[in-house]
This record gives C-alpha cells, structure tokens and sequence, in this order.
C-alpha cells in the first residue's frame, strides 16, 4: 500500500477544557465551517466525557466524528468514577484516545493498560488512536527509539495482524506536549518509521505496518502542519491546544484537505 492511500487523519483533543455550552459552541463552529466540504481528512473531535453528547448531537449528518480521550478497558463493575467502551458507543462515540502521556503521566496508566484498553478498543470496534512518545530525559539520553518501540510493541501485545485494521497511532514526544516546542518534521517522520518497522517487525509483515496511520502530535498549530504533512510517513496531527480554537483547528483541517485532493481528483 501506497503511502498516499493511507487515511490523513485530524484529531482535536480538548483535555478538561470547554463546558457543555462551550463545547457545542466549539463544534458548531469547526461544522459550520466544514459542512459542505468535499475530500476532507478524518476530523475526530475529542471532548471532556461529559460533553461527548452535546457535541455528539452537534456533528449528526456532518463530516465530524468524536471520540473520547480515554476509557476503561472493562464493560461494566464496580470500578467508581470509570466510563466503559460499551457507553461510550451507546452515545455514537467511533473513537478513542488511548495512553496519552498525561494519563501515564498522571493517572498511572502504563504500557499494560494502554495494552488492555487498545484490545478493549479493538473487541467493542472503537477506533484507536494509541500515542506513543519520549520524555525529554529520554531524548537527551538518546532512548528515544527505544521508548518508541518499547510502547509500541507493549499496547499491540497478543493482538492478531487482523484487529489492527483500524488502528492509528499518534508519536507525541511529551516535551512537545503544551510547550510550543514542536518537534522538527524531518525528526517525526523519522520516528513514524521507527514505529512503523516495530510494527513491521513484530508481525513480519511491512504492509501491514505500512498501512496503519501515524499522527504527529505535540504544539501542532496552523503555521507548522504543512512541514508535518509534507513527511512521507506522517498522516495527519493530533492537536491539542489549537484545537479549542475554531479558526486554527479549521485551517489545520484545511491543510490536511490539500493533501487529500489530488488522491480523491485521480479515483
Ligand atoms: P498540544 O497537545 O497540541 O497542546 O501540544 C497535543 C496533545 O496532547 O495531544
């Protein structure tokens, strides 16, 4: 498969910002601006729980899918404060963010319960966008790589290649997380093969790795998604900050678009 047919994917995740209100209003504007629009990437909006069903009502019959910025890997229990696959797809959620680094972060999720989440993901057919990336310590100790790979090869632990048709993965080096610190194109790119070999390697199959996006993620804004785009292996952003601000998520988008002409102009 072709680098190009690979889908280009947008993701917005709004972390604990936006009220009900403010998250309709939000989607409302990013919708309005996309409605009639032809050859758009993937647009996933990822709202705080409780505002997946406002702006879940808000993207009916429009090119805007949402997901969740996390879940539990369980269907049901007693497990307080917890929401699970099978509500957020009662709702019409379609995708989920799994081990963000501010999960592992601060919540203690580890490469075992990004793991069990992913195949939570996979058996209830939520989309997964898995993020994987290096601390600044890591980096500066050259473990990059070998971070990057470690997690990759952890979360897709005992799945088969045939639950990973629908997998995205997101590089989100952590000091390019909220710091302005974006990380130079050709080095994501770089890093997006390492994560695609891991996965080449792991199931000896290069199509398949070659098949599966790769998001950049980390201080994304509309003044630096065109380097990111023009890399071979990365196929979309997951966008944080920018995100909560309609008019540069929708020039984000609009960059994604551009890239999304020509395949769909050939077909
Ligand atoms: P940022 O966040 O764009 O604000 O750096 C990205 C993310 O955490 O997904």
């Amino acid at each position: 498969m072709s680098v190009k047919q690979r889908q280009l994917v947008i993701a917005g995740n709004w972390k604990m910002h936006k009220t009900r209100p403010e998250a309709r209003e939000l989607a409302g504007a990013v919708r309005d601006a996309l409605e009639t629009e032809r050859d758009l990437p993937a647009v996933v909006l990822c709202p705080s729980f409780t505002s997946l069903e406002p702006v879940l009502q808000v993207c009916v019959n429009s090119p805007l899918a949402v997901g969740a910025q996390n879940m539990d890997h369980r269907d049901s229990g007693a497990y307080t404060g917890e929401i699970s696959p099978p509500m957020l797809l009662e709702l019409g959620v379609k995708y989920v963010i799994i081990g963000h680094s501010e999960r592992r972060q601060f919540f203690g999720e580890t490469n075992a319960t990004v793991n069990l989440k992913l195949k939570a993901a996979v058996r209830h057919g939520l989309i997964p966008i898995v993020c994987v990336g290096e601390t600044v310590d890591e980096r500066e100790n050259h473990l990059t790589d070998a971070v990057v790979s470690r997690q990759t090869a952890a979360a897709l632990d005992d799945l088969d290649a045939a639950q990973l048709s629908g997998l995205i993965v997101a590089y989100e080096p952590v000091w390019a997380i909220g710091t302005g610190k974006v990380c130079e194109a050709v080095e994501a790119n770089r890093v997006a093969a390492v994560i695609r070999s891991t996965i080449g390697n792991l199931y000896a199959n290069r199509d398949l790795a070659a098949s599966i996006p790769v998001l950049y993620g980390g201080s994304v804004k509309a003044s630096n998604i065109d380097e990111q785009l023009a890399q071979p292996e990365l196929d979309g952003a997951l966008v944080g900050g920018a995100s909560l601000n309609a008019e540069e998520f929708v020039a984000i988008i609009r960059s994604a678009q551009k890239k999304v002409q020509p395949a769909a102009a050939k077909s």
